[in-house]
């Protein structure tokens, strides 16, 4: 049983950890362009101190982890922090968001690990425009990265991909077509003013998903169907004969707020209640006060159990993300981890 339930009734079962803010793309509604600053090393939580949280978190009914970024196959041992992760017992579900660059090496691996799946970034099947969105990336790379994960069984495989008016949006039904070939699962995501500063140039490249789906139901016929992973924020769809699904996350256009069962915890030790308040709770502060004698193990399992029910608490009814966007606040991404 959950001893996790926020002051609206929701239970909170699902944990995302970015374990890092370095990436080695720059995507385009992500990072600037311009030089910007990565947080200094002993300031990122040690995979000791995040695998004692998650253990805490879990006797507290977390039962379900996401490992996000920045990019997480970055950070050096995070195979082996997988390994540790699946030690904990009534941890069910060990997921990691990628941007693909790295996962073909990594595929069987991170399965023998125990990690269970991953949501791969795919923003667009063209090469130069996959390019230029992430500034650098290379689009064969993530293809063989999709094929590594379908072949080492880290499945079910969610492909992450963003839409951006006049830069993507022509390229919907290439997707679509993917599913029908791949068992793969696309999701279209509403783009959020992360990374960059808040400015007409973001308004000008959002685009509602709710209004693109609208025009697609239209054209295909798309069955929905009813995920077991439950109270996740995508609508799914499959198109007869097809392999795969077809996702919306209308994070803008229609709030999931009501049914959200996830806090974050940031690559900096901070618990985020809810990805869209710039409340935290400094959690690793509070654990490196108490330090790491043998003696003080326990005084810091009480500390981070206290914290973490304190985030809960925190957790606002719903995000306040249109406000932000008229007043022009942006948050950053790669550091909370999507
Ligand atoms: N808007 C929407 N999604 C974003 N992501 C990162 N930045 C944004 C943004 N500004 C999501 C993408 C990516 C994951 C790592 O985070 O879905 O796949
Ligand atoms: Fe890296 Fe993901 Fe940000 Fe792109 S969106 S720069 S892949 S962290």
């Amino acid at each position: 049983m959950s001893q996790l339930v926020d002051s609206f009734g929701r239970k909170i079962t699902y944990l995302r950890i970015s374990i890092t803010d370095r990436c080695n793309y720059r995507c385009i509604y992500c990072k600037p362009e311009e030089q910007f600053t990565f947080i200094p090393h002993e300031e990122i939580l040690r995979y000791e101190e995040i695998i004692e949280i998650i253990q805490e978190a879990v006797n507290l009914g977390i039962n379900k982890v996401r490992i996000t970024g920045g990019e997480p196959l970055v950070r050096k041992g995070v195979v082996d922090f997988i390994k540790q992760l699946r030690k904990i017992k009534k941890l069910e579900d060990i997921s990691l968001t990628t941007n693909g660059c790295f996962l073909a090496g990594y595929a069987e691996e991170l399965k023998a690990a125990g990690l269970n799946r991953v949501n791969i970034s795919l923003d667009s099947l063209q090469k130069n425009k996959y390019r230029k969105i992430t500034r650098g990336g290379n689009l064969e790379r993530v293809l063989k990265g999709i094929d590594s994960a379908l072949k080492a069984g880290l499945l079910p495989i969610k492909i992450n991909t963003v839409l951006i008016k006049g830069i993507n949006d022509d390229e919907v039904e290439d997707f679509i077509r993917l599913t029908l070939e791949r068992p793969l699962n696309i999701r279209f995501i509403e783009l959020m003013p992360s990374g960059e500063k808040v400015t007409d140039n973001y308004k000008g490249k959002f685009i509602s998903v709710l209004e693109i789906k609208e025009s697609l139901v239209k054209k295909y016929s798309f069955n929905p169907i009813n995920t077991s992973s439950g109270n996740g924020p995508a609508k799914y769809y499959e198109i007869e004969g097809g392999k795969g699904t077809i996702g919306f996350i209308t994070a803008l256009s229609q709030h999931f707020c009501q049914s959200c069962n996830r806090i974050r915890l940031t690559s900096d030790g901070k618990i985020r209640p809810c990805l869209f308040s710039n409340q935290e709770i400094d959690l690793k502060k509070a654990i490196r006060e108490v330090g790491y004698t043998k003696n003080n193990q326990i005084l810091r399992r009480i500390v981070i159990k206290e914290k973490i029910k304190m985030a809960v608490k925190l957790k606002p009814k719903g995000h306040k993300i249109k406000e932000w966007i008229s007043n022009k606040i942006s948050f950053k991404m790669s550091r909370i981890g999507g």
